[in-house]
């Protein structure tokens, strides 16, 4: 196993409140993880713990063989660790090209001809290559979502979290980003998926992760944490 992540007894106390509890997690180089769990159990605390956008209360990070524990978040970017906001955050005063172009100048210090190659690269990646010069405020809720994929791409990331880049798409546009992130993890970035549409999260995931008010409650193969009992009433209740 050769893990490019591994996450060893994190945990992050809010006041008194514990939004993650001892978190043990190794990802594999490649993998295409999905992580569920009902509302407010972790996910995206998790993911700001890992992204360096939240200092955790405990625990250790590595990422890519090294420690990332007491690295900002701008260095895990620069690093290779990209993630897509669970609510879109774009500069919406500016085009779907200006955009990514942040991002770009960000991690290469440049913003020339050469970076508004490779971001037409991208956002031809990402069937938004039409909508390059449109400004943000104008796109659909699937652009929009798109867009948020290509600015996480935008820093040629080893590790990409998704933060339900899926939520409030209609069935078609679900599949649309579904083979975005195929295409990108055949690409050999490994994705972590957080998801809760149920359907995309289990079709796309080669290992499945459920947490549940802070602490991971069962790990397995699609099939295995679907049917797990300790799962069901996550979702379920008693
Ligand atoms: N900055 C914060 N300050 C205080 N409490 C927080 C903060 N961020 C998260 N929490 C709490 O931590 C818990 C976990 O929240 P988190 O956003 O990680 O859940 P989630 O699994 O991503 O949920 P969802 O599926 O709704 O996105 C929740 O109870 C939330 O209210
Ligand atoms: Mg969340």
């Amino acid at each position: 196993m050769d893990p490019i992540l591994k996450i060893d007894q994190l945990s992050k106390t809010f006041g008194g409140f514990a939004a993650l509890n001892g978190v043990n997690l190794t990802v594999k180089r490649g993998e295409r993880l999905g992580l569920i769990g009902p509302n407010g159990s972790g996910k995206t605390t998790l993911i700001n713990c890992i992204s360096g956008s939240l200092e955790p209360s405990a625990g250790h990070i590595h990422f890519d063989g090294r420690d990332i524990s007491a690295e900002r978040a701008h260095v895990r970017t620069k690093l290779g660790i990209a993630r897509s906001f669970q609510i879109p955050k774009p500069f919406s005063s500016m085009t779907v090209m200006e955009n990514l172009l942040v991002p770009f100048a960000f991690v290469t210090g440049l913003d020339g001809p050469k970076e508004r190659d490779k971001a037409m690269e991208i956002l031809t990646r990402m069937g938004l290559a039409d909508k390059a010069h449109v400004q943000s405020n104008q796109l659909s809720q699937v652009e929009l979502r798109k867009m948020e994929l290509a600015r996480a791409m935008a820093a040629s990331p080893k590790l990409l979290i998704s933060d339900e880049a899926m939520a409030g798409l209609a069935g078609a546009e679900v599949d649309e980003v579904l083979e975005i992130l195929f295409d990108l993890s055949a690409s050999g970035i490994t994705i972590i998926m957080i998801e809760h549409i149920m359907q995309a999260v289990m079709a796309f995931s080669q290992r499945v992760v459920c947490l549940d008010t802070g602490q991971i409650i069962c790990e397995g193969t699609p099939q295995e944490v679907v049917k797990n009992p300790d799962v069901q009433r996550a979702y379920l209740g008693d």
